[in-house]
C-alpha cells in the first residue's frame, strides 16, 4: 500500500485565479507539488488528478477501488468541488468501490452558502477537512498514511 489518490473535481484547474479571497492563489500545480513533497515525507506515492467531468471521476474511483483491493492504494484525497453538493452517483461510486475517501474542502463549506452545507460524500467518505485552504491536502494525507499505518488500510 504505498500509493495516495488524489481526486480533483469541476472547476479546480482554475486555482490560483478563480475566486482568489477564497481559495486563494497558489495553482493546481502548487497543490500537487505540496501533494508529492507530503507524500514523500510519508513514504507515499500521489498519483495526482483533475477532471471537470462527473463521469470520468467516477471511473478513476472504480479503478482506485480496484487497486486498493489489490494493495497497492491506501486510499484517495477527494475534493469534488460543486459535486459534493449535487452527486449521488459519486456517493454511490464510493461505497460501490469500497475506497478509503478523505472529503477535503479548501474553503469552510460551512461558513458559506447554505447550499454548500450539505454533502452527499460525506456519508461515504471516512472524514472530512474543510477550511484550511491547500494546507488541507496535506491534512487529509496525513490521515490516510496514520490510518494504513495503524492497519486501517
Ligand atoms: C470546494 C467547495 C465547493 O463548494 C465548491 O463548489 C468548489 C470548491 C472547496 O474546495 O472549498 O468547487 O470544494
Amino acid at each position: 500500500m504505498s500509493t495516495i489518490l488524489i481526486l480533483n473535481g469541476p472547476n479546480l484547474n482554475l486555482l490560483g485565479t478563480r475566486e482568489p479571497a477564497l481559495y486563494g492563489t497558489a495553482t493546481l500545480d502548487d497543490v500537487a507539488a505540496l501533494c508529492k513533497a507530503t507524500g514523500a515525507g510519508l513514504g507515499l506515492a500521489i498519483d495526482f488528478r483533475q477532471s471537470n467531468h462527473e463521469g470520468v471521476l467516477i471511473d478513476w474511483i472504480h479503478e482506485a477501488g480496484r487497486a486498493h483491493r489489490d494493495g497497492t492504494l491506501l486510499g484517495a484525497v477527494f475534493n469534488a468541488g460543486a459535486y459534493t453538493h449535487t452527486s449521488v452517483a459519486l456517493h454511490d461510486a464510493i461505497k460501490g468501490a469500497s475506497l478509503p475517501v478523505v472529503e477535503l474542502h479548501i474553503s469552510n463549506v460551512h461558513a458559506r452558502e447554505p447550499f454548500r452545507h450539505h454533502s452527499y460524500l460525506a456519508p461515504a467518505a471516512l472524514g472530512v477537512i474543510a477550511g484550511f485552504g491547500i494546507d488541507g491536502y496535506a491534512l487529509a494525507i496525513e490521515a490516510l498514511a496514520r490510518r494504513g499505518a495503524a492497519g486501517g488500510g
